[in-house]
């Protein structure tokens, strides 16, 4: 599909009433609102490897997850790996006990490998796993039978949470997906609610989106359009806040989390249409830096560093800036 006609269906659907119900529907007629347990496991699983690098475990731990989306893998994963409370809000209704039951139905068979991914003890994760109640009547019963908590419409600028309540609070495809300014105040919020050495851990995509489905243009195709010019692309349901990883970084550093891990992925035929001038470059990004602009993905961690002495730092000091990442992610 044409990148024009998807932005002008999401515009209309996102200013009529009944829009996000709309919406919905549509995604649903389309299927890609199916459950793809592989995909979303292996997302999970980049968030767990993140923690894991820092020299935490995720056993007996509780997380806060920004952005539940349709499918709670990030929970579901999470439970499984061992965790003990996991909130998970959205600021839109798209989980129900319908999506959740067939995304943990569809889960069973992609259990082993996930177990193995992770070397995690898999007698323990079947443990765990059947103990989830899919025949329950509601979302919260069945969420609670994995130690989860969905929360809608939920704040992450404004948790309900006393401070030092987390041990990570995560997220996956969703920071570009809010503005800067919210952001700065979820960052902030984040470093708030989580215990001292507690992570903030969120994988995303930079790039433009509409690039998944419209293969004329590429993921650094809304880089030429100024604010005005892109604002009725990329708002409401298409809304992308288009920061590049520098700005994200420096988000959280200013909320005062020590980064200790920050990984992009360049798309390098973005790259090159860059250095070749061949991508035009609106006056608001002309100042950053060709591999900046052309990142499609980014991982980041940054830790609540309330440390005075070097021994409060964790275990593993390898600490780890702008690698080549050996994740596993797609795109969106
Ligand atoms: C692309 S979906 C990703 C969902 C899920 N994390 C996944 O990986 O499948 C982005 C989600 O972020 C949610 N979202 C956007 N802004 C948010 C905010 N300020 N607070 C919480 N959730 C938000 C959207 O409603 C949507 O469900």
């Amino acid at each position: 599909m044409r990148w024009q006609l998807k932005s002008f269906i999401l515009r209309q659907l996102s200013v009529m009433p009944g829009g996000k119900t709309a919406y919905l529907s549509i995604q649903r007629i389309l299927g890609t609102t199916r459950p793809q347990p592989r995909r979303d496991f292996i997302r999970a699983i980049e968030l767990i490897e993140l923690i894991r690098e820092t020299g935490q475990q995720i056993e007996d731990t509780t997380c806060y997850e920004v952005g539940t989306g349709w499918h709670p893998f990030t929970p579901l994963a999470f439970y499984l790996a061992g965790a003990s409370q996991i909130e998970t809000v959205d600021v839109n209704p798209w989980l129900s006990l319908d999506s959740a039951r067939k995304a943990i139905e569809t889960a069973e068979q992609h259990l082993d490998w996930f177990c193995e991914s992770l070397s995690l003890d898999k007698h323990e994760v079947w443990k765990r796993y059947r103990k989830i109640e899919l025949r329950a009547k509601t979302l919260s019963q069945l969420l609670e039978t994995m130690n989860t908590r969905y929360v809608y419409p939920g704040d992450a600028t404004n948790t309900p949470y006393p401070s030092q309540t987390f041990d990570f609070v995560v997220s996956s495809n969703v920071l570009e997906h809010i503005p800067a300014e919210i952001l700065k105040n979820i960052a902030k919020e984040s470093w708030r609610i989580l215990n001292p050495g507690g992570l903030a851990v969120h994988r995303f995509n930079p790039g433009d989106h509409y690039a998944n489905d419209d293969f004329r243009v590429s993921t650094g195709n809304f880089l030429k359009f100024s604010e005005s010019q892109w604002k009725p692309h990329g708002s409401g349901l298409a809304y992308h806040n288009r920061l590049r990883c520098s700005q994200y970084s420096r988000i959280f550093r200013e909320a005062g989390f020590l980064s200790l891990i920050e990984k992009t992925r360049v798309d390098e035929r973005v790259l090159q249409d860059i250095t070749n001038g061949m991508q035009e470059l609106a006056q608001e990004f002309r100042e950053f830096a060709p591999a900046d602009l052309a990142s499609d993905y980014m991982w980041t961690v940054g830790m609540k560093a309330n440390v005075n002495t070097e021994n409060d730092l964790p275990a593993n000091r390898d600490y780890i800036v702008q690698q080549t990442p050996k994740h596993r992610t797609g795109n969106a």
